[in-house]
């Protein structure tokens, strides 16, 4: 039987997930590619943590080069998530004629194009599956199965730490710095959750999937980007009144010869599939001109559905070792390079603000909006929830609109006698 040796950089969550899948299906694995797949290294700091897995400590090494130098290794899969020191090892692996597999979608964002041309100039392969949406696998989906298409739009929840937030406070009506702190303890988000609640992590998700549907680099940088910290218990309400609920979505939308990508809170409507996708799970939905409407549904996080991606692009790459045909890259889409990217295109936005309960000042706002080029879909004011000010919510739909020119508009308002406060500002989709 042909052995695959692997080097394994970081044995945390991820890394023991990956490690645990392997050990549990072994023998079906072996069964199904004629191969043995066994990981000989492992980069590791904590090596006296108790894991759920038989791994003995000659195996660990404090030493990345052990790994990354080593000829008798073949793949080496990079564990250890953050950009650096992760990028370099990959580099230094891919420049060793070694494959790599990765599950850190922040490094394969930030160095996407070094990490494919040293894959091609050094005649392996570089896979990173487990990056977007954990075990769904949308990546191999878009680059292989789905190649006969042409792509219009993506539609993302990739983030499972926000979607169990924004789940939790739309079932109990919670504020969202309670249900980060209930998170938190159950190990549902981050001691730091910077990156997933402020959408960073979507971003990096987002920047990916546009390298691969439609062959364009847009870092993460140039996504216009929000997260969900200020979205409040109210908004959440009101969507529901409107028939929608909020999720942080990562969108991708071909408007002719341009691409327009956004990471958003955004209403969605009940009845769309996205809006089933509750907790921590993930889902991506995406239209081909010939496939249609296709949903990827799945656990986007965790070490075991996590493990699987991975281990997945362990095995393709060990199947095509063998066949001595490991040297393709993965291949991003080429057709529509002419794409040019624009940011944020127009969407229908959700405007809650407080305004003062006398005559004339809806007809004074809509008249605003009116100037701006503004049209107004629907309007609600909750003349129950009056304050001691005398002043109530009053909360428009808006249709289609940049968002610049919103906020131009919404300076001109809240800055008039009308308005005293915006409080939210949410895209519809
Ligand atoms: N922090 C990420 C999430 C992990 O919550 O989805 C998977 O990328």
């Amino acid at each position: 039987m042909n052995a695959i040796k692997i080097g394994l950089l970081g044995l945390g969550n991820i890394g023991t997930g990956t490690y645990k899948t392997l050990e549990m299906n072994r023998k079906q694995i072996e069964a199904n590619t004629g191969l043995s797949i066994e990981i000989v290294k492992i980069l590791e700091k904590d090596v006296g943590r108790k894991r759920d897995i038989s791994v003995s400590h000659d195996q660990f090494t404090q030493n990345p080069d052990d790994i990354l130098l080593d000829p008798s290794i073949d793949i080496v899969i990079e564990l250890l998530g953050g950009i650096e020191p992760a990028s370099g090892f990959m580099l230094k692996a891919l420049e060793n004629k070694k494959h790599v597999v990765t599950a850190n979608k922040a490094a394969v964002a930030a160095n996407f194009d070094d990490f494919m041309d040293a894959a091609k100039r050094n005649h392996v392969m570089f896979r990173y599956e487990a990056s977007v949406g954990g075990g769904i696998p949308i990546l191999n989906a878009l680059t292989t199965a789905l190649l006969a298409n042409k792509f219009e739009e993506i539609l993302g929840i990739v983030n499972g730490t926000t979607n169990y937030i924004l789940t939790q406070m739309t079932e109990y009506g919670l504020d969202y710095a309670d249900v980060l702190k209930v998170a938190q303890e159950k190990g549902f988000a981050e001691a730091d959750p910077t990156a997933d609640v402020e959408g960073i992590d979507v971003a990096n998700k987002l920047s990916i999937l546009i390298s691969l549907v439609f062959g364009i680099r847009v870092t993460t940088n140039e996504i216009p980007t929000e997260g969900i910290t200020k979205i409040s218990k109210d908004d959440i309400a009101l969507a529901d009144k409107f028939g929608y609920k909020i999720k942080l979505l990562a969108t991708a939308k071909k408007v002719g010869d341009q691409l327009e990508a956004h990471v958003q809170p955004a209403f969605v409507p009940k009845d769309h599939p996205l809006a089933a996708v509750s907790n921590e799970f993930n889902a991506i939905f995406v239209t081909g001109n010939a496939v249609d409407d296709l949903m990827f549904y799945g656990k986007g996080a965790g070490p075991l559905p996590t493990g699987s991606a991975v281990m997945g692009d362990v095995i393709e790459i060990s199947r095509a070792i063998a066949k001595n045909a490991a040297f393709d890259h993965h291949t991003e889409s080429k057709a529509v390079k002419m794409l040019r990217y624009v940011g944020e295109g127009q969407n229908k936005y959700y405007v809650n603000m407080m305004v003062k309960d006398v005559p004339g000042v809806l007809g004074g706002i809509s008249t605003t909006f009116g100037a701006f080029g503004i049209g107004v879909d629907s309007v609600l004011q909750l003349s129950k929830d009056v304050n001691t000010n005398r002043e109530v919510p009053l909360i428009f739909i808006l249709h289609e609109v940049t968002r610049a020119r919103l906020d131009e508009a919404l300076d001109k308002i809240g800055s008039s006698k009308f308005a005293s406060e915006i409080k939210s500002i949410i895209r519809v989709m």
